[in-house]
């Protein structure tokens, strides 16, 4: 039998990247896209999703495949909001459209989802719960999700994912750098997140594929905190003062309201525990490596 070989699409992300870089240690064989357009890498491809895929020349330059995952997209909600029609020519239309090109010689197609499905009113979500999205890049994922579990019911994996984090954040960064210096920092105290490590998705994603697991799963941190509850705890992580930390309201900032998720936003997990007989690290484990340790994110 011939070795797989996967196709990343938007292998410049931070899921994409960590992707890349965990197969390419785990010898497997992979190619790769990006919108970088002077690499000299034959493993790299050229692509911008905004633009119409010409089906030949990309089959031509991709040769062949087992196994795709996309972890493309704008992913910034609000950029979704603002410009809802490009922001679906790159995130719904031309990944149907590559899905369908790839289709007849790919066994998997992994797609990369989010909470942002649901509303956040209910606790901890299953996978079989109806979704419900409230804004642009919740309904467009969600889309994409029926489209591509209609066509192809058992080679897709839709893998819904709660917030990523990996070794660099800018906002817990620049948090880090203003409480290090004795600075003030204003969190929102109504925003929400059940982190994950992104060292932990790429193995997920790899086990998903290795066992040919398709359908929705979820993965998530355990429990929900808010950014405020997050910069209470970097402060004393980080020896800062906690009337450094200044909480406000998203609520009454400059935020669109479709942003405004309400507070739960953490995952159910059963169906991906029963599969892979794993449990991802817990949120708050993931948080205090965010701010003391961050390069063990990405798993070094
Ligand atoms: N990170 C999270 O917390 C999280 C949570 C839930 C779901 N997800 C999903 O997981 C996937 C990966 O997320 P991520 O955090 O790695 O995203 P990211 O860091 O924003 O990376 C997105 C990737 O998509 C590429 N891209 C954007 N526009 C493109 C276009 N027009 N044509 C081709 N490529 C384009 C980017 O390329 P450039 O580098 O050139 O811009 C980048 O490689 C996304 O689908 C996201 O919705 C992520």
């Amino acid at each position: 039998m011939s070795k797989r070989r996967f196709l990343i699409i938007g292998s410049d992300g931070l899921i994409g990247f960590a992707l890349l870089n965990y197969l390419k240690k785990a010898n497997e064989s992979v190619i790769s896209t990006t919108r970088k357009k002077l690499i000299k890498d034959h493993t790299r491809i050229y692509l911008n999703l905004k633009d119409e895929v010409r089906e030949r020349k990309f089959l031509k330059s991709v040769g062949e495949v087992d196994t795709v995952v996309f972890c493309s997209g704008i992913t910034q909600a609000d950029k979704c909001e603002k410009d809802k029609f490009a922001s679906r020519m790159v995130n719904v239309e031309s990944v149907c459209k590559l899905a369908g090109i790839l289709a007849n010689n790919c066994r998997h197609i992994v797609f990369l989802s989010s909470n942002a499905v649901f509303d956040g009113s209910k606790e901890y979500p299953s996978h079989e719960d109806t979704v419900s999205p409230v804004n642009e890049y919740g309904r467009q994922k969600s889309e994409v999700e029926q489209e591509l579990l209609k066509l192809y019911p058992s080679r897709v994996t839709i893998l819904r994912l709660t917030k990523v984090l990996g070794a660099r954040n800018p906002l817990f960064d620049d948090w880090s750098h203003m409480l290090k210096k004795g600075a003030s920092i204003y969190p929102f105290s109504d925003m929400y997140i059940a982190p994950i490590p992104v060292s932990f998705v790429v193995s997920v994603i790899r086990l998903l594929v290795d066992r040919s697991v398709s359908g929705i799963l979820h993965l998530s941190g355990d429990q929900d905190f808010s950014y405020a509850d997050i910069a209470f705890m970097a402060a004393s992580w980080l020896g800062a003062k906690k009337v450094q930390v200044k909480p406000i309201l998203a609520s009454e900032s400059h935020l669109h309201r479709s942003l405004l998720r309400q507070s739960k936003t953490a995952l159910d997990i059963s169906r991906l525990q029963c599969e892979l007989g794993i449990i991802p690290p817990k949120s708050l484990w993931t948080l205090q490596q965010a701010f003391v340790c961050p390069s063990i994110l990405n798993g070094v």
